[in-house]
């Protein structure tokens, strides 16, 4: 490992690595420094080097090469206008040169289905995960592609808070469903590197194995908070909660996950045709 992976390492998991990695590249540098981008700058994004990007992206496996996806790019400002004011915490996606809502697309197959006249026997829970599964691996291959290109990106769950509205303005039709906006951009500044949980939590040999995770958590949480300290004032929900001496991650997402969030996302799901059974 070259001093700049071992560096890398290092501000993503702030250990030292267990082991040398045999093979060193710019995938995985890029990988490493990865962070996510909410500050961009004015400069645009050429529809060519757009349209690349997406071609890359749609290059991911996708699940038995069903390819259930769909992309809306959001070029028309009245739509993301719109699509932002549904949501004070979107503001800072206005100055995203480009604003993508990534879909899972069941439709495509059922469609494909009728016309062939076929029956679709499989209308359970699995037609919708896989869907989003597929979503979700295409929107990180852009990511990738972008930040190969020095652009910058931060997916957006946010947008799916009112996502009636949101479906609405995007005339979504049955089986079809948003997993995640992404604003896409050149950075404002470098960011940071966002530190992860260590591989002693998430990786698990042969069976799973929680035993030591609220120790190895609590460590977590100590070396993530000594390099980024969490300010008093940005401590979740202090009319709750109040404010912690001893704040880290896991008190933030237990914080976070006190509080009931997106609880009608169940029924625009089954709204929009799904059965989860
Ligand atoms: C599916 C998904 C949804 C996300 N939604 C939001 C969001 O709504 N708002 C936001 O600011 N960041 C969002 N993020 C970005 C995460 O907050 C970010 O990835 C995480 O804090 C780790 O930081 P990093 O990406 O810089 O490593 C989302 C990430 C994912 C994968």
């Amino acid at each position: 490992m070259t001093t700049s992976h071992m560096h890398a390492y290092q501000q993503r998991y702030g250990l030292q690595p267990e082991h040398e990695l045999p093979v060193c590249n710019e995938t995985l540098m890029l990988q490493l420094k990865h962070r996510s981008c909410r500050k961009f700058t004015e400069e645009i994004i050429p529809n060519d080097v757009l349209s690349t990007l997406l071609a890359s992206a749609f290059s991911a496996p996708s699940k038995s090469d069903l390819q259930q996806i769909s992309v809306i790019n959001i070029a028309d400002i009245k739509i993301k206008a719109e699509i932002i004011s549904n949501n004070p915490l979107l503001k800072w996606v206005e100055q995203a040169p480009v604003l993508l809502i990534w879909c899972g697309d069941s439709r495509r197959i059922r469609t494909l289905s009728d016309h062939r006249e076929h029956t679709f026997a499989n209308d359970h829970l699995d037609a919708f995960m896989n869907a989003a599964v597929d979503a979700g691996m295409v929107m990180q291959n852009f990511i990738i592609s972008a930040e190969s290109m020095g652009l910058g990106c931060c997916p957006i769950s946010q947008v799916r808070d009112s996502i009636n509205s949101l479906s609405n303005i995007l005339k979504l039709p049955k089986w079809v469903f948003p997993v995640a906006g992404l604003a896409v951009g050149f950075p404002q500044d470098a960011g940071h590197v966002s530190m992860r949980l260590p591989n002693t939590v998430t990786v698990h040999q042969n069976v799973y194995d929680d035993t030591n995770d609220v120790q190895h958590v609590g460590d977590y949480d100590k070396r993530r908070e000594g390099v980024h300290p969490t300010p008093d004032a940005a401590q979740l929900h202090p009319q709750l909660f109040g404010i912690s001496e001893e704040y880290g991650w896991s008190e933030q997402h237990t914080r976070q996950y006190a509080v009931p969030m997106r609880t009608d996302f169940g029924d625009y799901i089954r709204k929009q045709g799904f059965n989860l059974k």
